[in-house]
């Protein structure tokens, strides 16, 4: 059975019935709009642990001026579905007052991972993910969290903060999952109208094409960058905002590829930004 609830108290009174019966705590947060990425969190959060919990938030303090917040998909009654039907236990969706009070004044900010990639065309985004995603841990207490790679710079800044905040849980960071033409799940995928959708595929494609120029030698992340960028920008309606190829764990650029490194893009179609990645490890 499936509980929802939206107060603090309410959830941790669920969670301490589930710990007083040595149950381990999963939790998955979410913006709602639940699709097969999230449905990946969810069965990775059951395999692994007894007791799962959603979040359902979408956070203002992650949207920018003039960013989708207020068209942002709101799916509750589909999600709570969805949320039965793969054996969640409780779904906590508060109200906005309930997570940012009116006196309300402490904000988290990881910085450096926060100030590369998508920081810059969003500034204070993941500031507000840091804030909310903390805010989250410290109320739901789980032994495990599960995020999606397709969001790679945000999972990246997560585990950095509970490791330097040592917060007691690990970080999960589970594969992209993606239509069968390639194209990465996303709750804005929904924005993209016929012709954006179909053009939407060169940012899986580009990326696989870097991936094979490394698996052949490229060891030069300036021609890997300038390959996705050309690829990109020829696209019909694509407007890139970056096409980059840095270390996974500092999220900066290398010399010479080595180790683990995340080939990254972000475009807009019209209004829609989409983000993509491809974690590689790359030898000598
Ligand atoms: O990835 C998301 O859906 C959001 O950024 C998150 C992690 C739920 C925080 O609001």
């Amino acid at each position: 059975m499936t509980a929802l609830v939206s107060t603090i108290a309410e959830v941790q009174q669920a969670v301490g019935r589930a710990r007083d019966r040595n149950l381990k705590v999963g939790l998955v947060p979410t913006m709602g709009a639940l699709h097969a990425g999230h449905v990946s969190l969810i069965r990775a959060a059951r395999a692994e642990t007894g007791f799962v919990v959603v979040s359902i938030f979408v956070n203002p303090t992650q949207f920018g001026p003039g960013e989708d917040f207020s068209r942002y998909p709101r799916t509750l009654e589909v999600d709570l579905d969805i949320c039965r039907r793969e054996g969640v236990d409780l779904v906590f969706a508060p109200a906005a007052e309930t997570v940012y009070p009116a006196d309300f004044h402490t904000y988290v900010e990881v910085h450096e991972l926060q100030d590369v990639l998508c920081g810059p065309s969003r500034p204070g985004h993941f500031r507000g993910v840091a804030t909310v995603v903390c805010k989250l841990f410290n109320i739901v207490q789980p032994a495990v969290a599960y995020f999606g790679q397709k969001d790679f710079q945000q999972a990246r800044i997560i585990q950095q903060l509970v490791g330097d905040l040592n917060l007691p849980l690990e970080v999960r960071i589970c594969p992209t999952i993606r239509e069968a033409d390639g194209l990465a799940l996303s709750s804005r995928n929904r924005y993209l109208n016929g012709e954006q959708r179909s053009h939407a595929t060169v940012l899986y494609r580009s990326l696989q094409e870097v991936k094979a120029a490394v698996e052949k030698g490229e060891r030069d992340p300036v021609a890997l960058q300038r390959h996705l960028a050309e690829r990109i920008t020829a696209t019909p309606g694509a407007i890139l905002d970056y096409a980059e190829v840095r270390s996974a764990e500092t999220l900066r650029t290398q010399p010479r590829l080595q180790g683990d490194v995340l080939v990254a893009v972000a475009v807009k179609f019209g209004g829609t930004r989409l983000i993509d990645n491809v974690l590689l490890q790359v030898g000598d």
